[in-house]
Formats: structure tokens, sequence, C-alpha cells
């Protein structure tokens, strides 16, 4: 194995040594990396400088299709002009930090929340990787739970109760539920929800996983009421201190995380004074039509 692997959580999560993912990575590498992220789902791999947008997409694109479909919202612009890159900063197109009132702001402050990244989309995200570009002089830590070790210690009991069950995921849900405003009819068009399995086989490990995050906006065929009573309850086990692991950002780094495995949240930073500019692709289930 080229790489060495540095665990940072009793339960899962890494930092890998000996790959810079601004070179071409070779094939064995590749498959190290992969064999590290099915084990410990989260993994960080460090460099003195930031990947280039063109070296983050090409990385990201040998770990699996990254495809994007999110249309655009009339009147806004990219700061970062790759479809495959998520901007993730509190920056507007021309890099300033956003107004108070700006309503992507808002939105943004519902990463605060638990979740998984696009659980509304049919075909769900399996990687994403976060590059580090600018960070805040303090807070901002991302935060992540393993859905596996959160299932291993479920009570019997409650395995037996969830398996079967089905979970709609809307990306609204989230964004009103973190606080934003409602939404538009066109920026509801532009996500419509999902449905996905409550619990499910993590392929890549073979272990058992949860799937859930704050997108999650009820049971299949449950009264709404008593849907969003057990998503809590679930989410409150989940996210007790001993699953959850605070990655602490360095410029460079390059953070990696399986959306099929875990949950995460941004935690608080002062947004109105210092800049964080993060960046991210993401790598789905399957190539889009
Ligand atoms: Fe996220």
């Amino acid at each position: 194995m080229s790489i060495e692997v540095e665990q940072l959580h009793p339960l899962y999560a890494a930092r890998i040594h000996g790959v810079d993912i601004r070179k071409s990575v070779s094939d064995s590498t590749i498959a190290d990396v992969q064999d590290a992220m099915a084990k410990y789902a989260v993994c960080a791999i460090g460099h003195d400088a930031p990947p280039t947008n063109e070296q983050h997409i090409a990385f990201s694109r040998s770990l699996g299709p990254m495809e994007r479909s999110t249309r655009k919202i009339a009147g806004t612009e990219a700061r970062v002009p790759y479809p495959e890159i998520v901007d993730q900063s509190n920056l507007d197109e021309v890099g300033e930090i956003y107004a108070d009132d700006d309503r992507r702001l808002a939105y943004k402050r519902a990463n605060r929340l638990w979740h998984t990244d696009m659980s509304f989309y049919d075909v769900r995200a399996t990687y994403s990787l976060l590059a580090a570009h600018a960070i805040p002089p303090a807070g901002a830590d991302t935060e992540f739970v393993d859905m596996r070790a959160v299932y291993d210690f479920l009570p019997e009991q409650r395995k037996a109760q969830i398996e079967g069950l089905v979970v709609e995921h809307s990306y609204w849900h989230s964004r009103v539920l973190g606080g934003g405003p409602e939404p538009t009819e066109e920026e509801r068009a532009t996500r419509p929800p999902a449905r996905h399995a409550m619990a499910h086989v993590h392929a890549l490990s073979q272990r058992k996983s949860l799937y859930l995050a704050s997108h999650a906006c009820g049971i299949v065929g449950w009264p709404s009421d008593k849907g969003r009573a057990l998503i809590e309850e679930l989410l409150a086990f989940a996210t007790q201190p001993r699953f959850v692991y605070a990655h602490k950002w360095r410029l460079g780094d390059v953070l990696i995380w399986d959306n099929l495995a875990t949950m995460h949240r941004a935690t608080e930073f002062d947004d109105r004074t210092f800049r964080r500019d993060m960046r991210r692709t993401t790598c789905r289930e399957r190539a889009l039509a």
C-alpha cells in the first residue's frame, strides 16, 4: 500500500498520508483511497496549498460519476464557474461576503443541520470532496457521524421496526427547518423530493447503515407526526457525542466523506466577518442520463 492511514476517531475517520490530488494519482493509489474510504468513511488528505478547480474535478472523477443536475435559479451567477463544483463559501459572485439579506446565506445556514448531501435526489451522492481554499480563524469545524456505527448500536427492537421503511427527503424541508424563507415555486421546482430506504446495506463495506438527514420530511405511509417523531428520535440517537467526529480544517485539506454511510453538519463561525471559501465536488451512484 502506497498510503499511510492515521485514524482520527475510535469508530471511523482517518487522515491519509502519501497522496497529493494536485498530481496525477495512480490507479493503485486510487484503489487504496477507496479501500480507506470503505473502512473509515471520512478521510482527509492534506496539501500545503489547495488544489485548483481542475485538479479537484480530475481527482473526483477518478472516484466515480459526478454529473450535476441542479438547475440554476434566475439572477444568480456562479463565483466558481464549473458545473461540477458546488460553492460552499459565504461569498457572492464577485467574492464579497454575502449581504445580510441574501437568500443564499439564509439557505446555507441550514447546512448546520445534520444531513447527508443530495439525499433529496433519486440518484444519491456517494462521495463528497470538500476543498479548503480559505478558512476562518475560529469555528467552522465540520462534524460527522458514521451511520453504520450508529446502526450497530441501535437496540434490536428498533432495527426490526425500521426494516423496510421508506423516507421522503426534501431539500426545501431542511432549508425552512434551518430558518430559511419559504421557497418560491421556481426554487421548489429545481429540487423535487425523493424517497430512499431508511436502512440499507452500505455496498462498499457490506455493513448495515441508517440513511437519514434533516432533509427527511416523513416516512412513506405513516401519519406525518408519527414519521417525523421517529426520524427525530433516530437523529437524536445518532448524534450523541460518542459518535461525532469534528474535523478541524487546515488550509489545503481535501476532505472526502461517504454520504451513504455518514451524516455531517457545518458548525458556526462569524460568517459576516470572515471569509470561508470551501468548494465541493460530489460523486453520484451512477451517471445521470
Ligand atoms: Fe453537506
